[in-house]
């Protein structure tokens, strides 16, 4: 099918990753190869990167980006083709890549996302002769502002697509920032960049786009909706015709339950019954829990309200009750992780809790425990379901955006026909995720329904097979649209 794409993001795995939208960065180049797409992945220059990259090479150079000289570098690694915007002014900073030392967002994020746009934009027009793409696929708002200039390019220039992976994070800034943009003056405009009365990036790049994308079919529907769209559900639901789901795949070289490095003992379907217990041992002795008969239930996620980790804390007495135990790591807002913290000393033994970020122990709760409880208010995938269908950590999980697509619940129909991958519950509610958890408990009492639960889960294809052609496919028909005016 062919293709030379530039995707843009703010993030990708294994170099800097603080969600899922890292992991799919990552992925799906290597998933796009098998269908003859060549894809390149600009990432800003930070420490990480410049770090992991030593030997990458300039191809394209600025006087001044924001504020400073800067460099577009070429460098390979993981399997990735990267280029990477080095512009210290803006980049070298460590830790987390939005927020400062005090856990606040950057002042100057405009200008370091603005940067990141630029220079993807530069390249739709050919600035670097040794790639040219013939599209730009933008991530999320840090890179939105890549489809506004590559819209006021002169042609040719690649055509854009606009990735959201969650709707919440729109890049809102004043009006004030504009001029600094340079954008042409008719870009501050409701059909425009203009948002508010402030510059909005995504808004723009929404407004812009030859296609938009989301990374499931519900959650494309939802955000058509006052109830999803944070604002934004007026300009998507004039735009539906060029707004596609594609739900996310996993990289199941990484994900793969049977060479995980990370588990105390591999597994394949033949044996994950028993080879499994030897992951929750682990586990308990990690967290300091104690064995016990009932479900052993964990968390991996960010701590916030979109994750409903609020509903989960007015759960826990009951799931305590019931002789289950919890298993919770996670980082995020303070409140939520003192309640888990309060939550783990008043059941010791039954609530362990990790507050921070542990790639390794992510993998080792889902080869270990058997289930993973997932509320969130919205989703627009999630990932950690379907590592949990992978590796036989049952999902139970809240009846929404990709949630909704990729979990079939264990009603008796499904249970029937052996078909059931999780629990589904709705409406995300306190109550509703208590009846979740008292069914997960019952069910998990059922050995042999339980098990058949697990085994269809992973038995599930959540690769990027599928969702890798569905991309290839609308790559292909981008481009023979390509001499059609806009
Ligand atoms: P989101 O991107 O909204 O946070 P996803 O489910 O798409 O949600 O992706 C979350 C990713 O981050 C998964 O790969 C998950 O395993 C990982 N993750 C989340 N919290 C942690 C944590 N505290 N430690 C390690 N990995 C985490
Ligand atoms: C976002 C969403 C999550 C999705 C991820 C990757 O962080 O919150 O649902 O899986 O992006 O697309």
């Amino acid at each position: 099918m062919g293709g030379k794409i530039l995707a843009v993001a703010s993030e990708v795995f294994p170099l800097v990753k603080t969600g899922g939208l890292a992991d799919v960065v990552g992925a799906l180049p290597g998933a796009l190869a098998h269908h003859g797409v060549e894809m390149r992945v600009m990432v800003p220059g930070y420490p990480q990167i410049m770090a992991a990259l030593k030997e990458a090479q300039p191809v394209h150079r600025y006087d001044d980006l924001f504020g400073g000289p800067a460099r577009i570098l070429a460098g390979r690694t993981h399997g990735l083709d990267l280029l990477i915007v080095d512009a210290p002014h803006l980049f070298d900073r460590p830790g987390n890549p939005y927020l400062g030392p005090d856990g606040a967002d950057w002042p100057d994020n405009w200008q370091r996302f603005a940067a990141l746009s630029r220079a993807a934009a530069d390249m739709g027009q050919g600035a670097v002769k040794a790639f040219v793409p013939e599209i730009v696929q933008a991530h999320d708002w840090q890179a939105a502002l890549a489809v506004a200039y590559l819209n006021f390019a002169p042609s040719p220039a690649a055509k854009t697509i606009l990735t959201v992976h969650n709707i919440a994070f729109q890049g809102q800034f004043p009006a004030t920032i504009f001029p600094s943009l340079g954008l042409p003056d008719a870009a501050f405009a409701i059909g425009g960049v203009e948002y508010y009365g402030g510059v909005g990036y995504l808004k723009g790049g929404l407004h812009y786009a030859d296609a938009i994308t989301t990374v499931s079919p519900s959650y494309a529907d939802e955000i058509t909706t006052p109830d999803y769209g944070m604002g934004l559900d007026g300009l998507l639901r004039a735009r539906r015709d060029v707004l596609t789901g594609i739900v996310n795949g996993i990289d199941t070289a990484i994900w793969s339950p049977a060479s995980d490095q990370h588990l105390a003992l591999t597994y394949v379907p033949r044996n994950f019954i028993q080879r499994r217990q030897a992951n929750k041992r682990a586990i308990e002795q990690r967290l300091g829990l104690q064995e016990g008969d009932g479900p052993l239930f964990c968390v991996v996620s960010r701590l916030t309200w979109q994750k409903g980790m609020d509903l989960l804390v007015q759960c826990l007495d009951g799931l305590v009750g019931q002789g289950a135990r919890l298993a919770l790591l996670g980082a995020g807002e303070a409140a939520l992780e003192s309640d888990f913290k309060a939550a783990a000393a008043m059941y010791p033994g039954r609530i362990g809790v990790v507050i921070g970020y542990d790639e390794s122990l992510s993998h080792l709760l889902q080869g270990g425990a058997d289930s993973i409880l997932i509320p969130s208010r919205f989703e627009p995938c999630g990932l950690t379901q379907l590592y949990g269908l992978r590796y036989g950590c049952v999902p139970v999980v809240a009846h929404v955006g990709g949630l909704a697509d990729t979990i079939v619940d264990a009603n008796e129909a499904a249970l029937d026909q052996e078909s059931a991958t999780g629990l589904k519950f709705a409406p995300v509610d306190t109550s509703a995720l208590a009846r979740a958890i008292d069914r997960a408990i019952r069910l998990y009492a059922d050995r042999k329904a339980w098990n058949s639960i697990q085994k269809a889960g992973m038995k599930t294809d959540v690769s990027w097979e599928k969702s890798a052609k569905r991309y290839a496919l609308l790559y292909k028909k981008l481009l023979e649209n390509r001499h059609e005016a806009r």
